[in-house]
């Protein structure tokens, strides 16, 4: 089985999930393109869901599933999404695809995460995979100088504007040994919208398509 292959067979677990009458936030990236696919397909309609990009909301329309707006919504019952890394602790890297701060409110809206990821995204130490920051484009060089003070090399992401009209930085080679310090020093640095390390708000289940099929991991 290739990549997309696990991520399409983790994608479609995910849907057994879902019932009728739920309301969920959806994330963005290929993982989650094969769970809006595989949801239309089985035309299982549910009241409705909150994107967390424009990319994902074209997908709901292309199969027809209702799309509401967070403000619009009091309850969710669950998110959906992949991740870039996840830990054993269901911490995450997220923000691959620069929808981090969309991805962020929604998840913290839910009462339940379910993270999505073929079993190469499974790290003990995030980090390898370059994390990302959203921020307002002025303060570019003063968050990048602050930024220094916490150690990795940080890049400007090229050619993106954020669907908020804010830029990305990537930072490299930072591994990450107390996720929870770092989303906190990071988010504290003015200019900075929101960072792509999820572990203020973990997931809470995650689904990992591997060889051997799906595994499920379960908080305890
Ligand atoms: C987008 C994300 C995605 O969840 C993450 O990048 C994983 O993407 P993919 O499913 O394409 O591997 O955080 O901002």
């Amino acid at each position: 089985m290739n990549v997309n292959q696990l991520k399409k067979s983790v994608a479609l677990s995910a849907i057994n999930y879902i019932s009728f009458s739920d309301v969920i936030g959806i994330g963005t990236g290929s993982t989650i393109k094969f769970f809006i696919e595989g949801l239309g397909k089985k035309n299982f309609f549910i009241k409705g869901a909150v994107s967390s990009s424009s990319s994902t909301s074209l997908l709901l329309k292309k199969y027809k599933i209702k799309e509401l707006y967070l403000n619009d919504v009091k309850f969710l019952s669950f998110y959906i999404d992949g991740a870039d890394e996840i830990n054993m602790f269901f911490e995450m890297i997220k923000g691959g695809g620069a929808a981090l701060t969309k991805e962020k409110i929604i998840a913290k809206k839910s009462k339940k995460f379910i993270c999505i990821v073929d079993e190469f995204k499974i790290v003990n130490t995030l980090g390898f995979f370059p994390l990302p920051l959203e921020i307002i484009p002025m303060s570019y060089k003063f968050v990048k100088c602050e930024l220094k003070k916490i150690g990795g090399n940080v890049k400007l992401r090229k050619n993106i504007i954020t669907e908020h009209g804010n830029i990305i930085l990537d930072i490299f080679n930072l591994y990450i040994y107390d996720p929870y310090y770092i989303e906190n020093k990071i988010n504290s640095i003015p200019g900075v919208v929101t960072v792509g390390l999820f572990s203020l708000r973990k997931a809470d289940l995650i689904l990992i398509g591997t060889k051997n099929g799906v595994k499920i991991i379960k908080k305890i």
